[in-house]
């Protein structure tokens, strides 16, 4: 339990064991699960956390109340990682009240069959709702994750309860202080979990940037205090899927090594062309990094062996996730590489089709085992061409 403000507190509690959260992404440094407590004339309880951390959370919930009974618990997302602890605080208080949109108030039924919720208070865009000093203003933010979730402003905190937005991979410290290496692990976060819904993130920031937010209060990750202007533009670029890194990626993918062989050979060309180059081997990686420096390139090179008159399976993955995530506006340049008859740029290339406003730099290679002199001068044409596109 941890004193945000003289009347917000974090109850959140940290997994440091989870292996993959949303059985899907590696979390190496864990997990938090953010709630807060608003105590002023009256109490609201802002969210719940996840079933792995119910006991923590409950225990830290009563200590922060000490005694007092809560009026509300501000249901602002109804995914199982932040509502798993509903049908426990209804049976524990029930003479509160839940505040959620009218769709989560549709949708919490599913969630608690056996629990009969006699005291929802559906609200709307713009709804508010006085604490005392404190008052909340709901904002909805639909798709920001799920359609059901809104956000909750405090007008007098100059707070913004942000649900999933700007939250980040990783565990936080009891203290849930600014995380100053905040970047990397909440663009991964963002790409693989709001990616595909930019329009309705920039819908929210649209609200956002009429607000005068002090401090970002999310479900995941660090309380942001010291950097909202920071976070709030990168989230203005990545909602608008604007690459920021300097350079290009390479991803390839390899059976044998003479695909990586031919990737770090063109790497070392275009690093000694001055254009700095990150090379990631998406066999070796999980997907979910390499999604995140994709949208964070403006080109990528795709380098992959031909497999089973296909792509090897490694890129194909790597390309039908980026798909799934509106992967846009952006440019590709591919190599492929079959030992007989090679199948990988066109099964690629027939997946890039089916994505917007992407452009394929010329020339795409085609490498036989191992650089013969025809695929080599190719090379330099193409790193010409991608310096030039630059
Ligand atoms: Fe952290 Fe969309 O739940």
């Amino acid at each position: 339990m941890t004193k945000l403000t003289n009347d917000i507190i974090y109850i959140g509690a940290s997994d440091n064991d989870i292996d993959l959260f949303e059985s899907q992404y590696p979390v190496p440094d864990g997990m938090a699960y953010n709630s807060y407590v608003i105590i002023d004339d009256k109490i609201a309880v802002m969210d719940t956390a996840d079933r792995c951390v119910s006991d923590r959370w409950q225990t830290e919930l009563m200590a922060a109340l000490d005694g007092r009974q809560p009026d509300y618990l501000v249901v602002q997302h109804l995914e199982p990682d932040h509502s798993a602890n509903i049908g426990w605080f209804t049976s524990q208080f029930p003479e509160a009240k839940i505040v959620l949109s009218s769709k989560a108030a549709s949708m919490l039924p599913q969630f608690f069959r056996s629990v009969a919720f006699d005291n929802l208070m559906p609200v709307k865009e713009g709804d508010k709702l006085s604490l005392g000093k404190h008052g909340l203003t709901f904002l909805m933010a639909p798709m920001v994750h799920w359609p059901e979730v809104m956000v909750s402003y405090d007008a007098y905190a100059k707070c913004l309860f942000s649900a999933d937005a700007f939250g980040k991979f990783g565990a936080t410290s009891d203290e849930a202080t600014d995380n100053y290496d905040w970047t990397e692990e909440a663009r991964r976060y963002y790409y693989n979990i709001c990616g595909k819904y930019g329009i309705q993130v920039q819908g929210l920031l649209k609200k956002a940037v009429a607000l005068d937010i002090q401090a970002i209060y999310p479900l995941h990750g660090p309380v942001i205090s010291e950097n909202v202007k920071f976070c709030i533009d990168r989230y203005q670029s990545w909602s608008t899927y604007t690459p920021e890194a300097e350079g290009v990626l390479m991803a390839y993918a390899s059976i044998h090594g003479n695909t990586k062989a031919f990737a770090e050979q063109a790497a070392e060309k275009l690093m000694a062309e001055g254009i700095k180059t990150k090379v990631i081997d998406l066999a070796r990686t999980d997907v979910s990094y390499a999604l995140s420096e994709a949208f964070d390139h403006r080109i990528t090179i795709l380098a992959a062996s031909s497999y089973d008159a296909g792509v090897f399976p490694s890129m194909e993955n790597f390309l039908l996730h980026l798909k799934s995530k509106n992967f846009n506006n952006r440019k590709f340049a591919v190599i492929e590489n079959g030992s007989w008859a090679p199948t990988a740029a066109r099964t690629m290339n027939a997946i890039i089709d089916t994505m917007k406003n992407i452009e394929i730099i010329a020339p795409t290679i085609t490498v036989k085992t191992t650089p013969d002199a025809a695929s080599l001068q190719q090379l330099d044409e193409l790193i010409a061409n991608i310096k030039s596109a630059l």
